[in-house]
């Protein structure tokens, strides 16, 4: 943080705030939606200085449409309204960019899945810079909603179940967006949404209640938001639900006591759309006004679209449910973070010659997709495929290409994307690969060539916002395929495209192997291909447990004394299909005994910053090079609360020659022994176990303590 310009910062909202009339001050707590028809409304409001930010998408569904775009020139007509408004400030411009704008990069829960995040960081300091590019300032993202039930269409915009490897994704995802500096050409303004629980949804569905614990939400979903807020987010948003009864939105808990006098956030928080108004429909506001007041009590400095501030503010504040300083205050945050965005030297952000799909994005798409990729099975190692036989290629999602994108990924086209069947033929050679012109099932094909891949998995539509299904197991449609194809065909290689962690117990016994592709963006068929051809070795790992069947959620794998350990179903296994942490590679590793370079740290050494080093030696046993992410969990063997069996606290990905070895180290401090048993962090002196290996189910023990002192 540059100390000095932060004083010249302070000190110009003084100067402003000094200047503003009430009603100015007002617009810039108010955000509206800018479309082709709302613009000349935008701009009349803006040219008195009324408005404080605008959104660039007409509809609360924007991750459901396509093909849909911003209109610059109604931006620089409103921009330019606002810099001729009495105190001359200038509008941010917000958008939903969210694994992409217009290069589309795997999904967040893809990318959670590399382990990597130098590749997340990038990623998210590509689709910021192509963001920037075409004007947009500010985006609603990164999305950190722990999620632990694939029934909920968001899961896809999160980092998955666990609080640290979310933590990690998190930090990366600001620091790409955001940079060292958010007024750099390139850089744009970050989101840390939605505060909090929204993943927590009961039933997986949209906008439903949560019931959280202040134990569960300290330990599990907030580590994430709270790193968002270390690594320098400027910017926080709601969440539409409630937990135990408390509208999120009126949670001065939330947003002062945490968001602000714990952690120390300095930037503004924005409301989700709609979010203040909607409690007078949801019965827990009687009116607009209270809304509105316990909104902005509760520390919601912007109301996103809804009117509830704009027609209600100066009355709050005649009759001084709301204090000038309040008000003042909550200006003072939009103007901070207006400032470090720079945008009073740059007003309308590179409003040049669009300038999009760059090749070098378009490889970074394909690199990160392969990356993300995981392979669940691989009986007789039948992948990668040989390139001299016959391959016969079929499925819906070898022809179709928008769900390839994903949901959120309203500014793409799906014309970007080679279908699955061309990126194989590319691969390949168009010789050896059997398909019919448009999708069908191809029975002869399937018969007569050596391999069959099948590239299953579910539609675009059936992930994101407003988008949970019951379901959570590959549709009846897509498996019957994949069975038909298996009664004829020598071997089935099975593809899936998908958002969430289905549940593919079904169709285990029909795929000689499964590569689980997500919804990988633009360049994702392509990185699939090269997989199956064994140009690119699948690293991905599982950042959810992947179930049996929808009946066993929520199974996670941080849950005291692993929960599917003792608490049986009488028709369900008890473990997932795929535990987190796992994913196969084209070559085998193994493990030597984990050792410590100290066996006992005192608790006061630990807190001074001392650590533990964990070393294991690897091995790569396979014969190609291949590359593991060793992961590190720990156990607090007694604690006075119930606490997860295990906890990944910290993981590092080697890439290993064949036939190679190598030790890998890795150094747990403080926060890998500790946790809330309530407000406070606690480290609790006694037995720890240090789990090393490949995934959460496979791991090999050292023991390790933490002496009173
Ligand atoms: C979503 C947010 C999104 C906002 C603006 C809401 O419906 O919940 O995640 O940022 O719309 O598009």
């Amino acid at each position: 943080m540059n100390m000095k310009r932060e004083k010249e910062w302070e000190s110009k909202i003084e100067e402003l705030l000094s200047k503003m009339s009430t009603e100015e001050k007002i617009g810039q707590i108010c955000q509206l939606y800018l479309t082709e028809k709302s613009a000349p409304q935008v701009a009349e409001l803006a040219e008195k200085g009324l408005v404080g930010s605008v959104v660039l998408t007409g509809t609360a569904f924007a991750g459901n449409s396509t093909g849909t775009d911003i209109d610059r020139d109604a931006m620089t007509t409103v921009q330019n309204a606002a810099l001729r408004s009495p105190s001359g400030i200038p509008i941010l411009f917000g958008k939903d960019v969210i694994h992409g704008y217009r290069t589309i990069f795997p999904i967040p829960l893809a990318q959670a899945a590399t382990f990597d995040a130098e590749l997340v960081k990038e990623a998210a300091s590509r689709m910021a810079a192509e963001a920037s590019r075409s004007g947009i300032q500010w985006t609603y993202a990164p999305m950190l909603d722990l999620a632990r039930d694939a029934r909920w269409g968001r899961i896809i915009e999160s980092f998955g179940e666990d609080p640290y490897l979310a933590s990690v994704m998190a930090r990366a995802s600001v620091e790409g967006i955001q940079g060292d500096d958010m007024s750099a050409d390139d850089k744009i303004v970050a989101c840390a949404k939605h505060f909090v629980g929204y993943g927590a949804a009961e039933g997986g569905r949209d906008y439903n209640k949560s019931e959280i614990t202040d134990y569960t939400l300290r330990n599990m979903y907030l580590p994430a938001f709270r790193t968002a807020v270390d690594a320098g987010i400027q910017t926080f948003m709601n969440n539409f639900g409630d937990i135990g009864g408390e509208p999120c939105v009126f949670s001065k808990y939330l947003f002062r006591d945490i968001l602000r006098d714990e952690w120390g956030f300095d930037g503004f928080v924005v409301s989700d759309w709609g979010s203040i108004a909607n409690q007078t429909g949801k019965g827990t506001a009687e009116t607009k006004r209270e809304a509105a007041m316990r909104a902005f009590r509760a520390g919601i400095d912007m109301e996103m679209v809804s009117r509830c501030y704009y027609e209600n503010m100066q009355e709050l504040l005649d009759s001084g449910d709301i204090t000038t300083e309040m008000l003042d205050d909550a200006v003072r945050n939009i103007l901070r973070v207006k400032l470090r965005a720079g945008l009073f030297e740059k007003p309308c952000l590179n409003l040049g010659e669009l300038d999009i799909y760059r090749e070098d994005d378009m490889a970074f798409s394909k690199k990160i997709a392969e990356k993300c990729m995981v392979l669940l099975k691989n009986d007789g190692n039948v992948l990668p495929l040989p390139r001299d036989k016959k391959i016969f290629v079929t499925g819906t999602y070898a022809y179709e290409r928008r769900s390839i994108l994903g949901n959120w990924c309203p500014g793409a086209t799906d014309e970007k994307v080679n279908p699955f069947v061309d990126c194989m033929k590319e691969v390949f050679g168009k010789e050896q690969i059997m398909s019919t012109d448009v999708y069908e099932i191809g029975y002869q094909y399937a018969r007569q060539a050596d391999y069959a891949v099948v590239a299953v998995g579910e539609n675009w539509r059936e992930t994101g916002e407003g988008n949970s299904m019951a379901r959570i197991e590959l549709s009846e449609r897509e498996l019957e395929l994949v069975k038909t194809v298996r009664r004829v065909a020598r071997k089935v290689v099975v593809v899936v495209f998908a958002g969430r962690p289905l549940a593919l117990s079904e169709l285990l016994p029909h795929a000689d192997a499964i590569l689980y592709a997500w919804h990988p963006g633009t360049r994702g068929t392509d990185a699939a291909a090269s997989i199956l051809a064994g140009d690119a070795s699948p690293e991905g790992r599982l950042p959810v447990s992947m179930l049996r069947s929808t009946g066993q959620i929520p199974t996670y794998y941080n849950h005291p004394l692993a929960q599917y350990h003792y608490r049986e179903y009488r028709d369900e296994l008890p473990t997932p299909l795929y535990p987190f942490g796992y994913g196969l590679s084209y070559t085998e590793f193994s493990y030597g005994e984990p050792t410590l370079d100290v066996e006992s740290l005192s608790l006061s050494e630990l807190m001074a910053g001392k650590t533990v080093k964990v070393k294991v030696a690897l091995k790569n046993t396979g014969d190609r090079d291949g590359v593991e992410t060793v992961q590190v969990y720990v156990r607090d063997r007694f604690a006075y609360k119930s606490r997860p069996d295990i906890e990944l606290k910290g993981y590092q990905k080697v890439s290993v020659e064949k036939g190679g070895e190598t030790v890998v180290e890795i150094t747990l401090g403080k926060n890998a022994f500790g946790y809330y048993p309530e407000k406070d962090f606690v480290i609790e002196t006694g037995d720890f176990d240090i789990l090393v290996g490949p995934h959460s189910e496979e791991l090999k023990s050292v023991a390790f303590n933490v002496k009173k002192g």
